[in-house]
């Protein structure tokens, strides 16, 4: 072999065995294989070298080129790993049993009271029922013992469609009529729901609320089994027994018609701020199904008797979590919303 060849193969690895990062292996592959570097310059004695042996040296710098190509490639990549490798070893240790911080979300008031309200009735029998928003003349009004005209439409003013007939509903009765004529008697059923008034806002009215109403048709039901249901429901709702009692309450779907009362919770009925005074909290609509109603429905009032109550959804919330202003719940602010986690 060339000594030339040869001298330059051993101060090649001699250098390349003290190349220690990448930097260090682009200079060495300049210093060997650059324009002006070893092998090139090995390259030009070509035309010193007599004839004869010119194939043979030429071989043997082909040879010594493809070796320090290879060589350098080698190195580059075990330095390239031994760096990674120190950057692993260096990086802070991970504990997977540190506490972390993640955002979770949260219900809505309402669909808390919505869900535990719907736990409790199921547990009683009743099925859950869905009904539109948009509905006619006939179900929210007609089926409902209330004709055209009737004065209790006044307090039910809402959203009329531009398409005959059809509105938004007042109130989750509304639905009555279609779930009497789904299932017939006896019947058990709760229909929460969305329902809109034409109502101007204040801290106590919204023009969109939630409402979830209630029927229950069987063979000799009774006010005492309304009363039963009511109490039972509140108590679980409000985790204490509670006390209840009725007043006179004019809807024309029901008769008699109540409104239910709580004795207030703040003050046990002594009388405070909340209950204004009274002791008493209005909470519930309710009353013995009309049998105009249960007529329409296609139910035998003679044979079936029932009774139906309309809690109101967003005001149980409202006392539940002891939220002063209705406006809160359709605000879309998460500061206030997000406070209220499922017990
Ligand atoms: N639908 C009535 C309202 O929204 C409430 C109600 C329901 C009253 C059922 C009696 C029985 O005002």
């Amino acid at each position: 072999m060339n000594s030339k060849v040869t001298e330059i193969k051993a101060l090649f690895d001699e250098k390349l065995a003290l190349v220690t990062t990448s930097e260090q292996v682009e200079e060495l592959r300049v210093e060997f294989m650059g324009k002006k570097g070893s092998v090139a310059a090995l390259m030009s004695e070509l035309k010193n070298v007599p004839n004869e042996e010119k194939k043979a040296f030429g071989q043997e710098v082909n040879v010594l080129k493809q070796e320090i190509e290879t060589k350098i490639a080698e190195k580059r990549a075990a330095i390239l790993e031994a760096e990674q490798q120190k950057l692993i070893d260096s990086a802070e240790e991970y504990d997977e049993s540190l506490p972390y911080d993640i955002k979770t979300g949260s219900y809505h008031p309402i669909t808390l009271v919505q869900r535990d309200l719907e736990r409790i009735f199921t547990s009683m029998g009743f099925t859950i029922e869905n009904y539109s928003e948009i509905v006619d003349d006939y179900h929210c009004f007609e089926a409902l013992n209330i004709p055209k005209h009737h004065p209790a439409r006044d307090m039910q003013d809402t959203y009329y469609l531009s398409t005959e007939n059809q509105l938004l509903k007042t109130h989750t009765s509304a639905a009555q009529n279609a779930i009497m004529k789904k299932y017939g008697a006896p019947l058990r059923a709760i229909f929460p729901g969305r329902c809109f008034r034409n109502e101007s806002t204040d801290a106590c009215h919204e023009n969109t609320f939630f409402q979830m109403e209630g029927i229950m048709i069987d063979k000799d039901i009774s006010i005492s089994n309304l009363i039963y249901f009511m109490k039972t429901m509140l108590s679980e709702v409000f985790q204490k027994d509670v006390t209840v009692r009725l007043r006179p309450g004019f809807f024309p779907f029901v008769e008699p018609g109540f409104e239910l009362d709580i004795k207030c919770l703040n003050c046990g009925g002594e009388g405070c701020p909340s209950c204004k005074n009274s002791g008493w909290l209005e909470l519930c609509p309710c009353g013995m199904i009309h049998p105009n109603v249960l007529a329409h429905g296609g139910i035998d009032s003679e044979e079936y008797t029932g009774f139906a109550f309309g809690l109101g959804l967003t005001r149980l919330a409202m006392m539940k979590y002891g939220v002063k202003d209705i406006r809160t719940f359709n605000s879309g602010s998460l500061k206030s919303l997000s406070q209220f986690k499922n017990e």
